[in-house]
């Protein structure tokens, strides 16, 4: 094994020692040590799911991208394994970026990552993406001696190599191979690129998937491409998105295109298109196919533009990933539900039902860091409509974390200025709802350092990383008039 992944691994196990359990999530994903971004290799392998992720082990910043990687029986209790790639190669030494995974014939797995190595002199120092390959076991991978196995040569014209990673790949029902690839043109606008394999290793160009027309940001990054209750579902992760009334923002977006794929001549036909995640935090989701048949999607849990802003020299782990999520599509909708499993982590039942909330409100044993909490709002109807009603969380006499709905609007906020940040960054985001008649449905899952909100069944999602200190933890209701409202809530607990 090269010399910088044998570094990386003693490394890692020695640094993650000074991370005692309770600094980080009870469920979701954070780096060993160091720096955590996107989730690679996202699959389930020999008996296990397996997720990779963007990994520097040696700082809490970006850097040196190798391949960090855990397993877990349920994709709630994550198991670290050493790291599985490092930047070692002359194709890579700049950092192997993301990628994904997939099952070979003979029992191997094999990664297909992006190596990105720069060139060019003083000034100039391009990028080089080119398409890579590493075999292994589960635990030991070895890059192949034909690496690269596509590069430049393997671009339509006019494409850009120094942006052209994050392939996607996928087996078709004969065995072949087939995955995707983000690009863009000089003027910055992505494409996807669809390419063909018989053995995963020799590829070949098919056709562009799609082209972006400008609406959805430029460059598209991790893409993923899957079939879902009779639809074809097209992810992508658009860089330099410009907003568009309450469904996208400034910034990395994130963008669900429904529609068909012409297999025959390789193109996607989108019929429309929605955010994955209304929230501050969330970005490169990326899908497995679980072996009962369900569609999973995980996705990392944060946004570029504040990474430079939250990182605390005190804690020794940056980035989370989301909860897996089970999709469906409902209505032309993507649906999003946390997984199941979630539910055998759950205790001590507390249920209010048509409990008349006015004013403030505590509610006995509804508190915590690490809770469920499903609430159901209704309106009074015997009086007029309320004007606002908020959820306070992650609270106490200094912080809380708020989340409010204005029937009027029809508009849901999650804010989080009041959560200790003293930089400003984006605090707030207000995602719009069907209107249900003052009627809203919210599943809240905080995990010590973060907040998802389900909304409607999971029909749209909110996600905010909050990094308030562990004893703010108490729960309160507001509501400006009348409401009345269920709530179920669990504190989750792990072994
Ligand atoms: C997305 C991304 C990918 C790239 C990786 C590098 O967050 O920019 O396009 O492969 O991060 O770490």
């Amino acid at each position: 094994m090269k010399q910088k992944l044998l570094f990386a691994r003693a490394y890692e196990k020695e640094a993650a020692k000074l991370i005692p359990d309770e600094a980080r999530p009870l469920f979701h994903l954070t780096p060993y040590t160091g720096w955590m971004n996107d989730p690679n290799g996202f699959s389930f392998y020999q008996g296990k799911f397996h997720l990779f992720y963007q990994y520097n082990p040696y700082d809490t910043v970006w850097d040196s991208m190798h391949w960090g990687h855990a397993v877990s029986a349920d994709l709630l209790k994550w198991e670290y394994l050493p790291a599985a790639l490092a930047p070692d190669k002359p194709y890579d030494d700049f950092g192997c970026f993301s990628g994904s995974a997939i099952e070979l014939d003979d029992g191997k797995q094999l990664l297909l990552y992006t190596g990105v190595r720069k060139e060019g002199g003083e000034g100039e120092n391009l990028d080089v993406q080119t398409q890579c390959v590493a075999i292994g076991d589960g635990l030991n991978y070895r890059k192949i001696a034909q690496n690269p196995v596509l590069d430049e040569t393997d671009l339509p014209e006019g494409c850009e190599r120094a942006n052209f990673r994050d392939p996607k790949i996928w087996r078709e029902a004969d065995g072949s191979f087939r995955c995707i690839v983000g690009t863009c043109e000089k003027n910055g606008l992505g494409k996807l690129l669809l390419y063909r394999s018989a053995d995963g290793i020799k590829w070949e160009f098919e056709s562009i998937l799609i082209e972006n027309d400008g609406r959805l940001g430029l460059m598209w990054e991790c893409p993923d491409l899957f079939e879902l209750d009779g639809k074809a579902v097209l992810l992508v992760s658009p860089q330099d998105m410009l907003p568009k009334c309450f469904e996208y923002h400034n910034g990395n977006g994130n963008v669900c295109l429904i529609g068909t794929f012409d297999k025959e001549n390789g193109h996607f036909l989108p019929e429309s298109d929605h955010a994955v995640d209304y929230g501050i935090d969330f970005y490169a989701p990326t899908t497995l196919l679980a072996p009962d048949g369900r569609r999973i999607m995980i996705g990392w849990m944060q946004n570029w533009d504040t990474t430079k802003l939250t990182g605390r020299k005190d804690r020794r782990w940056f980035g989370q990933m989301t909860l897996p999520r089970e999709l469906s599509i409902r209505n032309g909708r993507l649906y999003q539900q946390p997984i199941r499993e979630l539910e055998q982590y759950r205790s001590g039942c507390v249920r209010f039902e048509s409990r008349k909330i006015e004013g403030e409100t505590r509610l006995d044993g509804v508190t915590g860091r690490t809770v469920d909490l499903e609430l159901t709002i209704r309106p009074d109807h015997s009086t007029v409509m309320y004007h606002s009603f908020a959820i306070r969380f992650m609270q106490n006499e200094q912080f809380h974390t708020e989340l409010s709905y204005r029937p009027y609007e029809s508009l849901l906020r999650i804010d989080r200025k009041f959560s200790g940040s003293r930089r400003a960054y984006i605090h707030q985001r207000r995602c719009y709802v069907p209107p249900r008649n003052g009627e809203i449905k919210l599943r809240l899952i905080l995990d010590r350092f973060s907040a998802e909100v389900f909304i409607n069944d999971g029909e749209q999602v909110m996600t905010a990383t909050v990094l308030t200190e562990l004893s703010a933890s108490d729960i309160s209701f507001h509501v400006d008039g009348r409401v009345f409202m269920d709530v179920t809530k669990y504190d989750l607990f792990q072994e």
